[in-house]
């Protein structure tokens, strides 16, 4: 009982969650996406819980992707429960109750009748839902579920609040078996609607204009935070309802470290800034990167490095189409990139290797520099998923990011590259180019949204060498007012 009571209610009053509850005009759509995946499950009981009330701090709530996909609610501490028999498929929400004395921290709330009213499902208080789940499961103690896990590596002993949940209902069911409906509706999830697909341009756009400011505003002597705080001032300013991840803004070294986010170093002439940002606009992301030279002009170096990583993601690109292979993609710019490295002499040849770690292992050089992947699907999360996951090819309504980079990072010969005799002439190349090199890291980040009326990219930043260069050079005379073609409304940003 305890557990339950952390899980449905809030310990304390909040400030956090008061928004818009529930988009009224949406829910044909969200009604539809029951059915169609209830149609997939066999016959039984469906749960989807939603993300629970902050404890602490009145941080903001956000709602769970999967019960959000399902139906547009976003009040903490809810759950969907869907009862599938053959062609018969009920659906019942379980939300928080209409209570005066809490709103008038918390806000308004839908209420069961509210819910009702908006989405056409029955409702009833949350602390109903465990003696529901109870009833419903007992003849039969087999639960169908969707959660919202990830793959976050955690420790055992700190239990996610759906395994918490389960703790509860087990100690009332034993013997209850749980089928994980989660990559069902991932499956769904990867197919972006006409709908889905305009809010992802609307986040992308507001992200570009971020970008436009600050590659006019960047210059020797800010701060990474002064850059982030613009980009994110512009995008709340713009109607976004926050970053979609944490903002990167990483100078010089940090331009070499994938997912710096400390954003707290003064930022010197000579560097490559790596600016990694995504709004996100009534639930959806954008993530968009570009990668700018400090002091506004390229040195021979970095410009060499940036034209690999563009080329690369101009070839990857050319690879993309409905029915399109993700593989070509990868593969074309996975080419691309080995063959520019081996020009620049940073490699030996596009396909050489190195001796990587013990018992002889071999690994390609080229993936020193280039260590991530190309493409993740974008939407509900900023890695969210993607047609291409299941089948290998794009479908109408993909929605995803193409983003090669090189990184160089300064510990190579001290830390990486293990000092054999194997690796000798490898490692005596690198002593020389290095220290010109060294810490220069590109990463260009673009997103895209593929229908059968072709391929729209949909990031449009200045992203090649000319076009950043000639906007930095432009005079910042501080943020621009907030432009009101991106402040719409959210019944305009559908079609
Ligand atoms: N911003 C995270 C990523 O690019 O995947
Ligand atoms: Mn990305
Ligand atoms: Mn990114």
């Amino acid at each position: 009982m305890r557990i339950l009571t952390l899980l449905l209610l809030a310990l304390a009053p909040s400030l956090a969650s008061a928004q818009s509850a529930m988009p009224e005009f949406l829910q044909a759509e969200f009604a539809e996406r029951r059915v169609r995946f209830a149609a997939g499950a066999g016959d039984g009981v469906i749960l989807v819980l939603g993300g629970r009330e902050p404890e602490k701090d009145y941080i903001q709530f956000f709602q769970s992707p999967s019960l959000y996909y399902l139906t547009g609610f976003r009040e903490p501490n809810a759950a969907l429960v869907m009862v599938k028999r053959g062609s018969e498929v009920t659906s019942r929400m379980y939300v928080q109750p209409r209570d005066p004395a809490r709103e008038a921290w918390t806000g308004a709330r839908l209420g069961t009748e509210g819910v009702t009213r908006i989405s056409g499902m029955p409702a009833r208080h949350e602390s109903e839902l465990i003696p529901a789940l109870d009833s419903l499961l007992r003849p039969a103690p087999r639960l169908m579920m969707v959660t919202d896990l990830g793959e976050v590596a955690r420790p055992a002993w700190l239990k996610p609040v759906e395994v918490l949940f389960l703790d509860t209902l087990r100690g009332r069911l034993p013997g209850l078996t749980v089928t994980d409906l989660t990559p069902r509706l991932q499956q769904m999830r990867a197919v972006k609607s006409p709908t889905e697909q305009a809010l992802i341009r609307q986040a992308a756009a507001i992200t570009v204009l971020a970008h436009r400011e600050a590659m006019q505003a960047i210059e020797p002597g800010m701060n990474e935070f002064e850059l982030q705080a613009l980009i994110e001032y512009t995008f709340r300013r713009n109607g976004a309802d926050r970053p979609g991840f944490a903002s990167i803004v990483g100078s010089g070294p940090n331009s070499t470290t994938l997912h710096y986010i400390i954003n707290d170093r003064y930022i010197e002439a000579g560097e490559t800034v790596v600016i990694d940002i995504g709004a996100l606009y009534k639930g959806y992301s954008a993530d968009v990167t570009r990668t700018v030279p400090s002091n506004g002009t390229f040195s021979t170096e970095q410009r060499a490095v940036y034209q690999v990583v563009r080329g690369a993601q101009a070839a990857a690109e050319r690879q993309v189409r409905v029915g399109g292979s993700a593989k070509a993609m990868r593969d074309s710019s996975d080419a691309t990139l080995a063959r520019g490295l081996a020009q620049l002499g940073l490699i030996e040849s596009p396909n050489a290797t190195y001796q990587c770690g013990a018992q002889g292992r071999s690994c390609l050089q080229s993936q020193l520099f280039t260590i991530h992947g190309l493409s993740h699907g974008i939407g509900l999360e900023v890695h969210d998923p993607e047609e291409w996951y299941f089948s290998g090819t794009f479908a109408n309504g993909s929605a995803f990011t193409i983003e090669p980079g090189i990184y160089v990072r300064a510990n190579l010969l001290t830390d990486v590259i293990p000092d054999t005799e194997a690796n000798r002439a490898f490692r005596t190349r690198l002593a020389t180019l290095l220290p010109r090199y060294r810490n220069i890291g590109v990463r260009i980040e673009d997103d895209y949204i593929v229908t059968d009326a072709g391929v729209e990219w949909i990031s449009q930043a200045p992203r090649e060498i000319d076009e950043i260069e000639a906007l930095m050079r432009v005079q910042f005379t501080g943020p621009a007012r907030r432009d009101p073609a991106l402040v719409e409304t959210y019944r305009r940003d559908v079609p």
